[in-house]
């Protein structure tokens, strides 16, 4: 995304009211706030055809529970595109066929429509910053049970999970993508990305932090960070970061960006538990992930491209 003022994000659920904490709170809610980002939640209902506003109905072939359905979904992609009001559609439509691609869409291509789903592309670092760079986006928060299989294949151009556990539906999916892409992008939310980011691309966990009073409940903190010594305190950190990531996440290791260092001095022999260190990885930015951390290409690059090729 180019800079303040110019980030929108499109969200369809049929919970908007959900998005009325995430959005209201804390940076974010002041960022809307402050017109730096654009966020806008639809409700999908908007664009249901009945008097009952239904958006699924029962699966072809049968089983159990509801399906979403694609025309309705159809329907409210293609006036979220346009920009149009609720209910409205015209302009960048979904075409026939079984692929339609960006040229198929009259009005230029579609935004990145990015479906969350339990069965996508798991969500990294990597992928936020990749989304970072667009100028819009489209968020669509299916419910678990099950969405008709045409909308994975004409209207999203993107799916994307946040895990392997399956949530009912894709609003904390959908709020947790808006909180890692909108902090990553230059000069909104008082954020400098290029410094916030990558000073913690080391691919590492974070080492651990203290901070006054300097000893609670018979509990201190380590010497050397109240040495002066910034050489020495640079180089206890860079090594409780490595000896916590080999402990805790050995795969991030696997594929650290730096080149590992090995642990020297006497304040790092005990590691990050006998220093005290916390039980959970510390705060908003304590873990850096490389760029590479979801792997280049594979699978989900190939699906993505086939989307908008065919
Ligand atoms: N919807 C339900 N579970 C999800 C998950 N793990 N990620 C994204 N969307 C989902």
């Amino acid at each position: 995304m180019s800079g303040a003022g110019t980030v929108r994000i499109d969200v369809l659920t049929i919970f908007p009211r959900w998005f009325e904490g995430p959005l209201t709170t804390s940076l974010l809610g002041r960022g809307i706030a402050e017109g730096e980002l654009d966020v806008r939640v639809h409700d999908l209902r908007e664009w249901a055809t009945d008097r009952h506003r239904s958006v699924d109905a029962a699966p072809y072939g049968g089983g159990a529970g509801m399906v979403m359905r694609a025309d309705v979904w159809i329907d409210a992609c293609e006036a979220v595109w346009n920009d149009l009001p609720a209910g409205e559609t015209r302009g960048r439509t979904v075409a026939g066929g079984p692929l339609p691609s960006d040229q198929a869409l009259a009005g230029g291509p579609r935004p990145r429509t990015v479906l969350l789903t339990p069965r996508g592309r798991p969500f990294t670092q990597s992928l936020a910053r990749e989304l970072a760079a667009e100028r819009r986006l489209v968020l669509l928060c299916g419910r678990y049970e099950g969405i008709d299989e045409r909308v994975h294949d004409l209207v999203a151009t993107d799916e994307v999970s946040v895990g392997d556990y399956v949530l009912f539906g894709g609003e904390v999916a959908a709020a947790a993508v808006i909180e890692a892409v909108t902090r990553l992008i230059p000069g909104v939310l008082g954020n400098d990305a290029s410094s916030a980011e990558e000073s913690f691309s080391s691919g590492l966990l974070e080492y651990p932090q203290y901070t006054r009073p300097a000893e609670i409940r018979g509990h201190g903190v380590p010497a050397v960070l109240a040495s002066g010594d910034h050489g020495a305190v640079a180089r206890w950190r860079r090594a409780q970061a490595e000896a916590l990531t080999a402990r805790r996440r050995p795969d991030l290791l696997a594929r650290s960006v730096q080149p590992v260092m090995t642990a020297d001095g006497p304040d790092v022999a005990g590691g990050p538990d006998a220093a005290g260190g916390p039980d959970a990885a510390g705060g908003e930015d304590s873990v850096a992930f490389p760029d590479n951390a979801d792997g280049p290409g594979g699978a989900w690059d190939a699906d993505r491209a086939s989307a908008q090729d065919d």
